[in-house]
Parts: structure tokens; sequence; C-alpha cells
């Protein structure tokens, strides 16, 4: 198993918002983390990435535990997380953020390397490479985040909200290129949405989340199918 969170509780000081929460990502796969606003689904992504340090439970990469790690140590094992917030440096070029995402990278080939990859993926970005990062569309921004979090040449990565503040179309270009990414370059992803039609549609698994706990998981297209799904995400 590439991931696995076993028991996971976390939260924020005495808010305890995961509970158990027990979840496993193959090497390749393309899974998706659903529900509600509130549930934990950022709560969760946080906890594996480093940037909140859960009161008990497991995460391990690889086999190895991982829970406790830096962020930035989390980072340097190949798992790369892009928040929903996306955090770009406004003020810098859409080139020196992605020299940012590139930090714990110390060889030149190699960064050249990433470079050409992101560019190659994103050539739109390759086209803005001196315009700031702050002046840019919505969906360029998304793009460019997520072209960050693939500059230290992660092996899986960690994506919240996608779909987030995106107009349908650009939604879906950013779907395409996740799947690109997880079909021809075998990256492994662990994706958050709201968006569950879509996120179903793009996904081969997914879990379901309300309030903390994991209570439904399998196969994306069993999900979709699943009455209790479509009644309480889909409204059917
Ligand atoms: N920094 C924080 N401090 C305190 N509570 C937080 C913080 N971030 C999120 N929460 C709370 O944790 C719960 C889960 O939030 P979150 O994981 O962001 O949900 P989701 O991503 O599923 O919408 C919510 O009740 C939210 O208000
Ligand atoms: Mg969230």
């Amino acid at each position: 198993m590439l991931l696995e969170t076993a028991n996971l509780n976390a939260g924020y000081g005495f808010l305890h918002i995961l509970r158990d929460v027990s979840l496993k990502v193959d090497e390749g796969e393309f899974v998706c983390l659903i529900g509600p606003n509130g549930a934990g689904k950022s709560t969760t992504l946080r906890t594996i990435a480093g940037l909140i340090r859960p009161y008990d439970g497991r995460v391990s990469f690889r086999g190895q535990p991982i829970n406790g790690l830096a962020g930035h140590r989390i980072t340097q094992l190949g798992v790369s997380y892009i928040s929903e917030a996306m955090n770009l440096f406004t003020n810098m070029t859409v080139h020196e953020n992605l020299m940012m995402g590139a930090y714990t990278i110390r060889d030149k080939a190699f960064l050249r390397n990433q470079l050409d990859f992101v560019y190659s993926l994103f050539p739109r970005l390759e086209e803005r490479r001196n315009q700031l990062s702050g002046t840019m569309s919505g969906g360029e921004r998304k793009m460019l985040a997520i072209a960050r979090g693939l500059m230290s040449n992660p092996k899986m990565v960690l994506v919240d909200e996608p779909s987030f503040g995106l107009s349908p179309l650009m939604t879906k270009a950013v779907f395409e290129a996740l799947d690109l990414l997880n079909r021809e370059r075998g990256l492994t992803i662990l994706v958050v949405e709201q968006n569950v039609t879509l996120t179903l549609a793009a996904t081969n698994r997914g879990y379901v989340i309300e309030n903390g706990r994991i209570v439904l998981e399998g196969p994306s297209p069993a999900l979709a199918a699943d009455e209790y799904v479509r009644r309480v995400f889909l409204g059917i």
C-alpha cells in the first residue's frame, strides 16, 4: 500500500474533527474523498501532509510511519499537497512560483527536466512564465498550483478541491490534467471534492466522509449508483 491512514483522530486544539479515519491508496490509484462542506476533507489532507499533528492513529507512506514528520519532510518523501487556497506567491512570476515548488531539489539538470515537464503539461503556463501569478485567471492559478506541486517530482499528490472557484469548463480541464498524470505518468492521486458527480466519474475508487467519519467506500461507479450517495449528494 502506498498510503495508509489507520484510525486517525485529529482536529484543532480541543475541536475533535476526524474520528477513526482509515483509508488506503494503492500505487497508481486515483482515489477521491467526497463529503459535504465541513465534513473534515481538508483536515484529512492536512493531517496526511503533516500540517496537523494527529491526536492518535497512524499515517504511513510506503509502509513507513510519517505522522509527526514536518510537512517538508513528507514532501521530500514524495507526497505533494496542493491546498484549496493554493497559497501562490502573488507578487512572484509563474516561473518563480514553480521554482518555489522545487525547493527540495538540488540537482540542476533534474530541475530543468521538471520545468520542461510541467510546461509541456500546461503550455499556457510557459506562455505566461514571466507574468505575476496574482494577475492570472482562476483557472490559470489552479494550473500553476498543480504544476508547482508537481515540481518536487512527487510519487503521490493530495489535491484539495480542484473545482473550487472554477467554471465547469475549467474544472473539466483540471480533472483531465489529473487523469492524464494518473494514467500516463503513474502519479497516484488522492483528491478531495464537493463536486460529487464529476469526481466519481473521474476516479477509480472513493470514500465518503461525514462529520469526520468515513461512512461509505467503494469503487467510484458503485458509489455513483449508491442510493444513499444519490439521495444525499446528488439530490436524486
Ligand atoms: N483552522 C481551523 N481551526 C478550527 N477549526 C477548523 C479549522 N479548519 C477547519 N476547522 C473546522 O473543522 C471542520 C472540518 O473542516 P474541513 O476539514 O475544512 O472540512 P471540509 O474540507 O470537508 O469542508 C469544520 O467544522 C471547520 O469549521
Ligand atoms: Mg475543504
